[in-house]
């Protein structure tokens, strides 16, 4: 059942830290005990930051960590929204609202997940990561692609606790050269005796990328969970913003629309109608 704000939160909270860990990326922890308790991974928060109203809306952030009570979410600077998130200190106040959205459906024990991850896109999928390690007793394995060595996120919260990670960079710097599909075209043939039914994949990335993997996953008849982004004006299903296209339940060839802030964020990769999405 999609969560509403009946089951999330609205809470002014303080920042407890806010680091830039890589060059304009972030990590942004603060003490939300009941945001903490209900979090699942693949939700998401909506922040803004009181008393201003500018920018007038709020932002939508996955929730990347849960420790304790502290929650923590991952974020790229980009434009006027991260970038007053990006100047607040220890002890400023945050409007939180959440958790919201689906989150991601964790697989049976038994089967073998391939986590793949472009860019910030790993904000999403990293909490998803600490649940799948552990409770699988099937192996997990992470693609994980960026642009640049520069922008590889630490990882040392999962590095000791058997993953498979395998990166690729674009500049080539670090891992494999390339991007995630390159990785994924590698670990794909490894995986060939194993029946489809016993692997499931879960994708965040750009939307280049998630169609890319969407196609390679159809083919093979493999099971995907993508985390899907849009634009959100408030996150909880009043403002119609964050549609996008889905192929209709009797016929393929037509379209229908689902919220990405309540339906979703996460959706079965082969029901997304990719050929209407706009890049
Ligand atoms: C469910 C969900 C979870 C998200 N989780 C994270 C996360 O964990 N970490 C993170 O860094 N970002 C995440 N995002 C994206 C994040 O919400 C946007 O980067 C942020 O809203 C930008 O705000 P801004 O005011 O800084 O940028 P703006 O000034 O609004 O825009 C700056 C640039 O970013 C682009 N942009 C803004 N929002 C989006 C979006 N939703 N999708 C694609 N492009 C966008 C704009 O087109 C523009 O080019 C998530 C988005 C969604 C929908
Ligand atoms: S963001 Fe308003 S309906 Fe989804």
């Amino acid at each position: 059942m999609p969560l509403t704000p009946r089951n999330a939160h609205a809470a002014l909270i303080p920042v407890l830290s806010n680091r830039e860990i890589v060059p304009g990326i972030f990590r942004m922890a603060f003490e939300a005990p009941r945001l903490a308790a209900g979090a699942k991974p693949g939700q998401f928060v909506m922040l803004s930051i009181p008393p201003t109203h500018d920018p007038l809306l709020p932002r939508p952030f996955a929730v990347f960590n849960v420790d304790g009570q502290r929650v923590e979410i991952l974020y790229r600077r980009v434009g006027k929204g991260t970038g007053l998130l990006s100047g607040m200190r220890t002890g400023d106040l945050l409007r939180v609202l959440g958790p919201l959205g689906n989150g991601f459906a964790l697989p049976d024990p038994s089967v073998t997940s391939i986590v793949l991850a472009g860019g910030i896109g790993f904000a999403s999928v990293h909490f998803l990561l600490l649940k799948l390690l552990k409770r699988q007793t099937a192996p997990t394995t992470l693609l994980y692609g960026v642009r640049s060595h520069e922008e590889i996120i630490p990882m040392e919260s999962l590095d000791k606790k058997g993953l498979l990670i395998r990166v690729a960079t674009e500049d080539g710097q670090q891992g494999v050269k390339g991007t995630v599909i390159d990785l994924l075209s590698t670990t794909l043939p490894r995986t060939e005796n194993l029946p489809t039914a016993t692997i499931e994949s879960f994708a965040c990335g750009p939307l280049a990328m998630l169609r890319a993997v969407a196609g390679r996953m159809k083919g093979l008849g493999m099971r995907a969970q993508f985390s899907m982004e849009s634009r959100m004006a408030c996150g909880y299903g009043v403002c119609q913003g964050c549609v996008i296209p889905f192929k209709g339940d009797d016929d393929p060839k037509q379209i229908k629309y689902r919220k990405v802030c309540t339906e979703g964020p996460v959706f079965a990769a082969e029901e997304i109608c990719w050929d209407a999405i706009q890049e």
